[in-house]
């Protein structure tokens, strides 16, 4: 049996999209639509490894429903949903915790960093979490996976996971006609967006986050004109003008970032944004900015506010997308049951 090529991705519903979401993944699946069947899913599972309230919740899963659509997501063409609609996320889940092994996710960065010093304290799903993030790509057998550069260690993680069953249950698989005892394809990052890795505004050795405290560090994809022409004046740079070429921004995070954030919104390179920028104060280059940034984000934001005062149809929406997400998840979660030793009627 031949393995399709399939794309999934997803995204937390914890706070409004920001620009480190759109450059970083949401412009790589918008163009992977065109070539690829393509699964795209709102992760609220993984949002409730931390504390969310339960209302703001529920409007974050239709903000983000709105954020995709508005950005180009067509949920005609693309299966667009929540995950929790879906059973399969949540017992492959199961299965994968069996698999994985303790050493393996005690690596993550991920978890220490977002755990903090209080690690006692942090929600057993927060450490299970890359289990469930492999279980969301491998219960439609995807096999690539746009994301930015933060969850390279996750995908790798799920390309283990995906082996270890492989390996461990080889007879089983083989007996059911998978040839070389591929049940599961190995997933494949795809980090290719326009900017892999956006950095806060306010510190360009942090990364552009919907957790930061504070709201100027990030430029929502709802902010409007003004909020996002005040975000960028406030933006944090260094006193020297700009260099004229990319070698210049060495030992320069903050020019770096503005650089590289203005060159993939402006479909240009970062020496490109140079050659014109180069030797001149940041003033002039943060009114062009704005400018370009207002122009790219502004209909996004609008389109999110219109989508979104109508909660029933973005509803409509994710009950379609989930079952049709269903129908490809639960055939192949019967097959891990079969192949596990589960019995089911
Ligand atoms: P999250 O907001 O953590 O659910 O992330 C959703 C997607 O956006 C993932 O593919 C992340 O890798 C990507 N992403 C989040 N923050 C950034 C950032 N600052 N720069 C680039 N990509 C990001
Ligand atoms: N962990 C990802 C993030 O925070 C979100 C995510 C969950 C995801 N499941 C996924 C991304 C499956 C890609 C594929 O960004």
């Amino acid at each position: 049996m031949e393995l399709k090529e399939r794309v999934f991705s997803g995204m937390q519903p914890t706070g409004s999209l920001h620009l480190g979401n759109y450059l970083g993944a949401m412009v790589q699946w918008i163009e992977m639509q065109k070539t690829h069947e393509c699964i795209y899913c709102v992760v609220d599972l993984h949002a409730i490894t931390v504390w969310q309230d339960p209302k703001e919740l529920r409007d974050a899963i239709r903000q983000v429903t709105a954020a995709y659509i508005a950005s180009g997501l067509d949920p005609k063409t693309s299966i667009l949903f929540n995950q929790s609609q879906v059973a399969a996320h949540a017992e492959l889940a199961w299965v994968f915790n069996c698999v994985a092994r303790l050493g393996w996710l005690n690596r993550m960065t991920q978890f220490k960093e977002k755990a903090g010093k209080d690690r006692e304290n942090a929600s057993v799903g927060l450490y299970a979490y890359p289990n469930l993030m492999a279980a969301d790509i491998l219960a439609y057998r995807a096999t690539h996976v746009p994301v930015g550069e933060d969850q390279k260690q996750h995908l790798e993680l799920a390309r283990d996971i995906a082996q270890k069953f492989n390996n461990d249950f080889r007879a089983e698989i083989e007996a059911k006609g998978y040839a070389d005892g591929l049940f599961f394809p190995q997933p494949e990052p795809v980090i290719t967006g326009p900017a892999t890795r956006v950095m806060s505004l306010r510190d360009g050795t942090k990364k552009m986050s919907k957790s930061d405290p504070s709201d100027l560090s990030r430029i929502n994809l709802t902010d409007d004109a003004d909020t996002i022409a005040r975000k960028v004046q406030k933006a944090k740079t260094d006193p020297e003008p700009l260099p004229s070429e990319t070698a210049g921004l060495a030992g320069r995070p903050e020019a770096d970032n503005l650089v590289g954030i203005y060159a993939a919104l402006a479909g240009k390179t970062k020496a490109g944004v140079l050659a014109e920028f180069g030797g001149q104060q940041f003033s002039a280059f943060k009114k062009s900015f704005a400018e370009v940034a207002v122009g790219r984000l502004g209909p996004i934001g609008e389109e999110v506010r219109r989508l979104t005062a109508d909660p029933a149809e973005i509803d409509r929406v994710l009950a379609d997308g989930s079952a049709r997400a269903r129908a490809i998840a639960a055939p192949i979660m019967d097959e891990v049951k079969d192949i596990v030793g589960l019995i089911r009627s």
